[in-house]
């Protein structure tokens, strides 16, 4: 029988788990074997290969994380490490991978491709910044947390008219904090993509607090170089001339956790089920992912070669609503 695989890596998405059952099943379905590599590229390396049945994947549709576990590794950027990944498939007549994740998940899907492995991405991050997918698994699960916290800490801010910092997560990416902004009526946004001066922050604080709002909040993109923390310092520092008291959260991996959206586990069930068709057909060297609202596949040498951008447009749509 013929045997495919699934791997899911990086940073975990809600979603992932969607997707794994999906390649299980439909790989199934498909008359194909499917095995699981635990823990990334890490497991591929040392050879943690398990047999995926479709009763391994039941009741996980609705779980955050990953049941095969993911992880960060650097060592696949190594020659020396490719190759035993290229040994562990061999011995184990693997004859395609399905990759889920995000930009460095793909760029080792590419390298694996480069050897003449054939592999097929799946697009997930919950930082939206991967090429070849307009959303990625995970974003709408993470966004919807950040809005949740967004929607309470107003609450607590305009019971006492205090301005408030939350930084949310997204690497070097200011989608989150974008969307998380747009959606939950931020006063301000800082994103890496737009260099931010913290007195700008401050004049867009001072004139909310005159237009007679009870609150003023800030959304703020990890990966900003005024991230939460460096605008708080700065705010401290400067505190005799601009007078803010500032309270600061940072949401961080409370972000990941969560359950996944009905959108997060649909998404990754159809681009996961479209991939495993792929594989079936013989396809390879392709991200799948979600393009102007259809499925679409873009070639790996593609993704690795583009960098997703922001849509400037939007920091000015944010930035009229907040008035
Ligand atoms: O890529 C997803 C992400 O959650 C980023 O938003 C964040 O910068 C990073 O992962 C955190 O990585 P780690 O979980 O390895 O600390």
């Amino acid at each position: 029988m013929k045997r495919m695989a699934v791997l899911t890596s990086g940073g975990d998405a809600p979603g992932m788990n969607a997707a794994i059952r999906s390649v299980v099943r439909i790989g199934i379905d498909k008359g194909w074997e499917v095995l699981g590599i635990q823990h990334g590229y890490a497991g591929l390396i040392a050879d943690n290969v398990v047999p995926l049945g479709a009763r391994d994947v039941s009741g996980v549709i609705q779980q955050g994380g990953t049941l095969l576990g993911s992880a960060r590794c650097p060592e696949f950027k190594t020659e020396a490490a490719r190759l035993q990944a290229l040994r562990v498939l061999g011995k184990h007549e693997i004859e395609s991978v399905i990759i889920i994740g995000g930009n460095g998940s793909q760029t080792g899907a590419y390298a694996l491709s480069q050897l003449g492995f054939p592999v097929i991405g799946v697009a997930s991050t919950i930082d939206n910044d991967l090429y070849g997918s307009d959303i990625t698994i995970g974003v709408d699960t993470a966004l919807n947390i950040a809005l949740e916290a967004i929607d309470r800490l107003k609450v607590t801010a305009s019971s006492h008219e205090r301005a408030f910092l939350i930084e949310v997560m997204g690497h070097g990416c200011g989608y989150l904090a974008l969307m998380a902004g747009i959606a939950g009526g931020a006063e301000a946004i800082v994103i890496p993509e737009v260099e931010t001066d913290p007195e700008s922050v401050a004049t867009e604080l001072r004139s909310a607090y005159e237009r007679g709002k009870a609150h003023a909040l800030v959304v703020v993109a990890e990966g900003a170089r005024y991230n939460a923390a460096a605008l708080a310092r700065y705010f401290e520092e400067h505190h005799e001339r601009l007078c803010f008291d500032l309270r600061v959260t940072t949401l961080g991996h409370v972000q990941r956790g969560g359950v996944p959206s009905a959108y997060d586990r649909l998404l990754a069930t159809r681009l996961a089920a479209d991939a495993t068709e792929r594989v079936t057909r013989g396809e390879h060297g392709v991200l799948v992912g979600l393009v102007k609202g259809e499925i679409a596949a873009t070639p790996l040498t593609e993704v690795v070669a583009n960098k997703k951008l922001l849509d400037p447009r939007l920091l000015e749509l944010a930035r009229v609503l907040a008035k």
